[in-house]
């Protein structure tokens, strides 16, 4: 491995609210342990994702807090920068989809759909507000439900019977939830993806193909299943106009969908970080390329979008941006979608105030132990719980007293016995080559984990190999040989800077802040993956922040580097703090609050 283009698509969070620790684990951090991890095995790593500013969800929430949909995206998109930037998403490109570019784009690729004849026309009844003169989306509607009677069903789901409907058509005596009117129906026309053409053409197919005995068997039958039921069109224009134009003559006042485009910004992100880069073309190593591959890092309700839908937009559009009318852009390698994760056993929730902001939780923890935690209870293939006692448990057994533990004390005994001069080692013994040895055996074993989107077995091993140096330490035991024999001692804390100088490297991509504290404080140079900034430009007509990212100084830096002999060392500081057991209460106190 190095040398491969590895696209990382993460899932583009919605901007109508905080992200929740929940969303982390599900989708970003995972992205980023990857990413990270494929920028230290010296492959091109893009990483791409912004905000998901258009839909129902936007506009539903900007009503209620009084705002236009435009300012409540502005809102939450800053603060998503502001929260990937603290606990270290290293995006190349966070943007968003009200991007100039990624109109076009989405419209370019809506274009070759229709040129491809993947795309019919359908009228269909929708709910229309006399009132306010336009159709109303179903999360607008509210009537009667016809399965239990309840009188405040949603225009999509009644909440008292948990009914799903097709259409809001179905519920009785349908009303405006925005001013309680009635309703009526009225005929409009849509576009429809057909799937079911699709399907036949190469989806179906592309699901079974046998390459994907490396997809989580939960992803992966999921997605076969549901094509193999049978698939039917689907909507792909909206009566709205908060969103992209339908870029066609009489559908003035439509906009696609927002999970039809929203899953474009893979592609338009791609593209928009290649013009930042002054190479307009760049994208295409990760998206035309045969041999690159495309990790799609979501949360497990997002799987039908990835597995099937965003697949099958990219085998429609046959022929976009290519000279070959019969080529596609890259489907997913993979899609290692995550379960959920709960808090204290009860499902995370916004409007209950139950879950960890992120933005207000690092305002109180670091971002490693936040980090740490995460991944150890990263619900990979099953839901998990995040729990505050956890939380300080992990903190304090795990990350505290062992690996910073270890980093401490080796540290703090090379300044006291050698003031801070890295000894000299003088002829090793067995011990300490074996010791050596099963730190560089980690590198195969963690990188293989890493790239199987194992991260919980990645810190397991990296917890292990750390245990093992701290094993060593007690076996040497350097603090009693100072009084007798300082060449001792000097060796074996040669031999434990080398393990610890490997280790860091390993745990890297999950603890990117305290690795790079490591790195400097072992007397390396440089940063270890790269600077992240808040850059703002101006489109033709829009002025955009988004969050970039240079990482040119990770590549190729997955080995462990020795830590020469007379190297003095800067002042040792420690890299994690103990937490008090009584924090949990007052987390769990202050959300009650
Ligand atoms: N905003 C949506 C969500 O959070 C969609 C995420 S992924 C996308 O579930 F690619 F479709 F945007
Ligand atoms: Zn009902």
């Amino acid at each position: 491995m190095s040398d491969e283009f590895i696209l990382v698509s993460v899932a583009w969070p919605y901007a109508n609210s905080d992200i929740h620790q929940g969303n982390v684990t599900g989708a970003y951090l995972p992205a980023d342990i990857y990413a990270r991890f494929h920028r230290l095995q010296g492959n091109h790593v893009l990483m791409v994702s912004g905000s998901d500013s258009h839909g129902t969800p936007v506009t539903v929430k900007a009503e209620e807090m009084g705002v236009s949909a435009q300012e409540l995206f502005q809102h939450y998109h800053a603060r998503h920068l502001d929260l990937f930037q603290k606990l270290g998403l290293s995006y190349d490109l966070y943007t968003h989809t009200d991007t100039e570019n990624h109109h076009q784009v989405s419209q370019d690729l809506f274009m070759s759909l229709l040129d491809n004849e993947y795309l019919y026309r359908k009228t269909t009844p929708q709910m229309y507000s006399p009132t306010a003169g336009k159709f109303l989306p179903d999360r607008y509607v509210e009537g009667t439900c016809p399965v239990c009677g309840y009188q405040h069903a949603r225009g999509d789901q009644c909440d008292n019977c948990n009914t799903l409907f097709e259409s809001a058509a179905e519920l009785k005596n349908p009303r405006s939830k925005t001013d309680d009117t009635a309703l009526e129906l009225r005929d409009t026309e849509h576009f429809f993806l057909d799937l079911p053409a699709i399907s036949d053409d190469g989806l179906s197919t592309w699901l079974h193909n046998k390459d994907k005995a490396h997809w989580r068997p939960q992803v992966i039958k999921f997605a076969r299943n549901f094509v193999d039921k049978g698939l039917i069109g689907r909507a792909i224009t909206r009566d709205m106009d908060w969103g992209i134009d339908v870029p066609i003559n009489g559908f003035e006042g439509k906009v696609l969908y927002v999970w039809f485009e929203a899953v474009i910004g893979y592609l338009s992100a791609s593209i928009e970080w290649s013009r930042n880069s002054g190479q307009p073309d760049a994208w295409r190593k990760w998206w035309q390329n045969p041999d690159a591959r495309a990790v799609y890092f979501v949360g497990k309700d997002n799987i039908p979008f990835h597995a099937i839908f965003w697949p099958a937009q990219l085998l429609g559009a046959l022929g976009l941006y290519s000279d070959n009318r019969n080529s596609h852009l890259n489907l997913p390698y993979d899609v290692p979608a995550n379960e959920f994760m709960n808090m204290e056993g009860q499902k995370i929730s916004g409007s209950r105030n139950w879950g960890v902001w992120m933005l207000d939780a690092l305002e109180r923890y670091d971002p490693d132990p936040l980090r740490y935690y995460l991944t150890a209870v990263m619900p990979e293939s099953r839901d998990s719980d995040w729990s505050w006692r956890g939380f300080v448990e992990r903190n304090n057994t795990e990350l505290v007293a062992n690996w910073g533990n270890l980093v401490n004390r080796v540290l703090n005994m090379t300044k006291r016995y050698f003031k801070g001069i890295v000894p000299d080692p003088g002829p090793v013994s067995e011990v300490d080559e074996s010791l050596l040895q099963a730190i560089d055996e980690g590198f195969a074993a963690v990188a293989s984990l890493y790239d199987a989107c194992t991260f919980r077995l990645a810190l397991q091993e990296c917890l292990r190999l750390s245990t093992l140096v701290n094993q060593y330490l007690e076996e040497t035991s350097p603090w009693t040989t100072a009084k007798t024999d300082l060449t001792a001692t000097g060796r074996s804390l040669y031999v434990a800077l080398q393990a610890i100088s490997g280790l860091y490297v390993l745990w890297a991509p999950i603890l990117p802040f305290t690795c790079q504290q490591l790195h400097e404080m072992l007397g390396s140079e440089g940063n270890l993956f790269g600077k992240q900034i808040v850059e703002s430009y101006q489109e033709a007509s829009r002025s955009h922040i988004a969050l970039t990212y240079n990482g040119q100084s990770a590549v190729g830096t997955w080995l462990r580097k020795e830590v020469p002999s007379g190297r003095q060392l800067p002042k040792p500081k420690p890299l994690f703090k103990r937490l008090d057991a009584s924090i949990a209460d007052d987390e769990l106190a202050r959300l009650k609050s």
